[in-house]
């Protein structure tokens, strides 16, 4: 995780910067904007941009979205300082983080950028069988490519992977294909020349340079745009890369990993994903179990957690029960081990007394009043006013695989289940057009999920490009589209 700290945060600058240096982030600094856009633009690369709000933070904001480049930005200032941070969020800041910095906001901001783990956490031996594979298949510069379903761990296995490699003391760099517009990811791929689009004052320096040598992650590449992917496969194949109006191809050297929790061989078949990018991404295939297959992790994960998670709040550890325990193991966990993280965070909150008892366990689908409202205060929010709104992911509905693959008999979530039951009870949808109801539900399951495309899109069992087409027809159409979520807004 780098750090890049622009201004001096009021004078804050050591206390934040080791805060962060404490929590595993490589700091750098810089006074000015120029300077920050300069770093942006040649590659030193930053996966989040901490600015002072004595900085001209809607100038670095334009001139970053002008130039395409999609680092998330948080701002920092005084507490009590409210029209600087209504300005700094209002200016597109993901974030506002009250100084003198909090050691604990902080953490969550950095946590929140980036999920980095590296440390793959099994025990089932149907985990040690994909493990072992891993390790040899590590060290070589072959493509891999990591699928399963949503949750079960493939960032975190991509990471080990670079950890295990001979490139492992070189930069890890990663891009989620889903949570970038299109227009946006050939610039962040290949980076760009001076005067490439209007708004390319500089050079700039994309990912796949900014990891040469290392080891580069596309990571949900089953969500990109067919006509990059003929670009992706140049640079697949002769690891030679084209920055948007360049003319001088560049030479890179990297290990490509890839991930995908949908079913790629079936977009091959139904021309959505080119059939000579999947074998080139697919020289290995690293398939990671559902949770549900490997009963022995459950247990293992959930001490895990617990522990993480009374770390992280400052309460004391305890034990998870037996009962509680047991409720875990019968689970069907569609939301595979990050809905089994999640459930920890909430049982650690929730528990009263020495254990973790099976009170505390709330499983996803057994809510019945609305998420947002019976969610407890799961992540530090570090915004005061105006606030992001709640993190879904602490509290989000399993994610489904496609239809194809989808469990035997998965819980339809609550607002999507809502217009079939309508049209059960009384035929309320007769007269309305297809349009009109598809509407209708998409709306509505992404309300429910607070905005959050990718799990909406999960939900509704289409892809988040779908999700975002239909969702701009809409918005042209002047129909209100609940704003994105956290996890949209930042590339997490
Ligand atoms: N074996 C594991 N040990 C420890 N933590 C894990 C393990 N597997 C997953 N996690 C944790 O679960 C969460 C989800 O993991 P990860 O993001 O790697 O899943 P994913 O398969 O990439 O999900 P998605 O398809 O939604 O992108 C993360 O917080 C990660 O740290
Ligand atoms: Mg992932």
């Amino acid at each position: 995780m780098r750090l890049l700290i622009v201004g001096t945060l009021g004078g804050h600058i050591s206390a934040a910067g080791q805060i962060a240096l404490n929590k595993g982030a490589k700091v750098s600094h810089l006074d000015n904007v120029e300077g920050a856009m300069h770093a942006l633009r040649s590659g030193q690369g930053a996966d989040l941009v901490m600015i002072d709000v004595a900085q001209p933070v809607a100038k670095l904001l334009r001139a970053m979205s002008q130039e395409r480049i999609n680092t998330p930005v948080v701002a920092c200032g005084l507490e009590n300082d409210s029209d600087a941070a209504v300005a700094a969020i209002k200016a597109g800041a993901k974030e506002y983080i009250p100084l003198p910095p909090n050691a604990e906001l902080i953490a969550a901001v950095l946590a929140a950028v980036t999920e980095e783990q590296s440390s793959v956490i099994f025990q089932d031996p149907i985990m040690g069988a994909v493990l072992k594979l891993a390790d040899q298949i590590a060290p070589s510069d072959a493509s891999v490519l990591i699928t399963g379903e949503s949750g079960t761990g493939k960032e975190v296995l991509a990471r080990y992977l670079h950890e295990k490699s001979k490139r492992s003391d070189k930069q890890f760099v990663s891009v989620n294909c889903a949570a970038i517009p299109d227009n946006l990811l050939e610039s962040e791929l290949f980076g760009h020349e001076k005067g490439a689009f209007t708004g390319a004052l500089a050079r700039r320096i994309g990912k796949f340079e900014e990891a040469n040598g290392g080891t580069l992650l596309l990571d949900e590449i089953s969500e990109m745009d067919i006509r990059l992917q003929a670009k992706l496969l140049r640079a697949v194949q002769e690891r030679e890369i084209d920055r948007v109006g360049g003319s001088q191809p560049v030479k890179v050297d990297i290990r490509l990993l890839a991930t995908s929790n949908r079913d790629l061989e079936r977009h091959v078949r139904e021309g959505n994903f080119r059939e000579d990018l999947y074998f080139r991404l697919n020289v290995f295939n690293l398939q990671l179990p559902p949770l549900r297959q490997r009963p022995a992790d459950i247990k293992l994960l959930a001490n895990h957690f617990a522990k993480k998670y009374a770390e992280a709040n400052g309460v004391a550890e305890r034990p998870l029960s037996d009962e509680a325990i047991a409720r875990l193991q019968g689970h069907h966990w569609r939301g595979n081990v990050r809905e089994l993280e999640n459930t920890l965070h909430r049982a650690v909150l929730l528990a009263s007394g020495d254990e973790i008892g099976v009170d505390a366990i709330i499983l996803t689908g057994e809510q019945t009043t609305p998420v947002a409202q019976e969610a407890p205060p799961l992540r530090a929010t570090p915004a005061p006013q105006p606030a992001a709104p709640p993190t879904p992911d602490t509290f989000q509905p399993a994610s489904f695989d496609e239809p194809e693959t989808a469990p035997a008999a998965p819980a339809t979530p609550p607002t999507a289940a809502a217009p079939a039951q309508e049209s059960k009870a009384g035929g309320d949808l007769v007269g309305r057009t297809v349009a009109d109801v598809e509407q209708q539900l998409i709306i509505n399951t992404l309300s429910h999920c607070l905005g959050n495309r990718t799990h909406a899109a999960n939900i509704l069992g289409i892809s988040i490009r779908t999700l975002r087409n239909k969702l701009k027809a809409y918005s042209e159409d002047g129909v209100s589209v609940p704003p994105p979520g956290e996890a949209d807004r930042a590339t997490v």
